[in-house]
């Protein structure tokens, strides 16, 4: 028998995960398993999923939904949303006293009940809570990835596209390093339009301008919506999703253990990496120029520093 993917969202009763719910179920991407601390919610979100189905056609994906963790057993992919969203004037980093906890919970769950999936962590803060799920699974790092790189580079991009003026689909560029204000590494050294250099369209001003933007892009929909953006992560985690269970080999920034790239080990940093049926199949060094050197290795520390207080919950 041909078997279909299931894809369990933890945290599906908050926006995140119903986002990543509603993206998934679009692609048809296989039976969603929609868990979250209260059953309510998960079952919530679901009912209002199933009901779009007359005007979207879907009509091919199931539902579990649930609080209880046991749901996730024979999932390919788990997908970790759990956990507080920032409010406005916050940043992801104030999370962790909350999040790790939360997070350690479940990745104890994911272990007992589905030991053979490839884990997206989308909780924040994002690198550190990716080493608490890696801790806590003991999985290969293969099967433990962050999402986050997919969402700073589709900020990244769309930036880009608008000060320059361009279709946002020809414009190449990713984001590196940490998912935080402070300390993420949009890559400008090889970024490109329509595989021209973006240094073509614009000046060394509007790209600093543009830097900028991204970096701040998260507290920036936080300020406008009040709460944490959902459509954006949703679209990048499902993105993510999708390049698993359809064993794509989509090359796209991600969060993992670093094993020796750009000169590290140990520490959790978004690297170039291939996603394929495998989870984080492969993942690739590119050349950085000189201050995209030092910004990488300034995130490497945060993310380390991060990692050294989310080891405190993990006793
Ligand atoms: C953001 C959150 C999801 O950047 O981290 O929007």
């Amino acid at each position: 028998m041909i078997k279909r993917p299931k894809i369990a969202i933890v945290g599906a009763g908050g926006n995140v995960g119903a986002a990543v719910a509603q993206w998934a179920v679009q692609k048809e991407l296989g039976d969603l398993v929609l868990i979250d601390i209260k059953a309510g919610p998960a079952e919530g979100r679901a009912l209002d999923l199933t009901q779009c189905g007359p005007w979207e056609g879907f009509n091919n994906t199931g539902f579990v939904a649930t609080d209880k963790s046991e749901a996730m057993a024979g999932c390919d992919v788990v997908v970790m949303t759990a956990g507080v969203p920032r409010k406005p004037g916050q940043t992801r980093e104030e999370l962790i006293n909350i999040n790790a906890g939360i997070v350690k919970g479940i990745c104890g769950d994911v272990k007992k009940h589905a030991p053979d999936a490839v884990l997206i962590v989308v909780s924040n803060p994002l690198d550190a809570m990716v080493f608490v799920a890696k801790q806590v699974t003991g999985f290969p790092r293969e099967r433990v990835i962050g999402s986050a790189g997919v969402l700073d580079s589709a900020r990244f991009r769309t930036y880009l596209a608008m000060a320059a003026g361009v279709s946002v689909e020809d414009v190449q560029a990713m984001v590196l390093g940490a998912h935080t204000d402070k300390d993420m590494v949009p890559i400008v050294s090889n970024a490109m339009i329509g595989n021209v250099p973006v240094a073509r369209f614009l000046s060394p001003e509007k790209l600093t301008e543009v830097i900028e933007s991204t970096k701040k892009g998260g507290a920036t929909l936080t300020g406008l919506i009040g709460t944490s953006a959902w459509q954006a992560p949703g679209a990048g985690t499902a993105l993510m999703v999708e390049a698993i269970v359809r064993n794509q080999g989509r090359v796209v920034p991600c969060t993992v253990e670093l094993h020796g790239e750009f000169g590290v080990t140990g520490a959790f940093a978004g690297v170039p990496v291939k996603l394929s049926a495998k989870g984080a199949e492969r993942t690739f060094e590119i050349e950085l120029s000189a201050s995209e050197k030092e910004a990488f290795a300034k995130a490497v520390a945060a993310n380390t520093e991060l990692m050294n207080i989310a080891k405190g919950f993990l006793s």
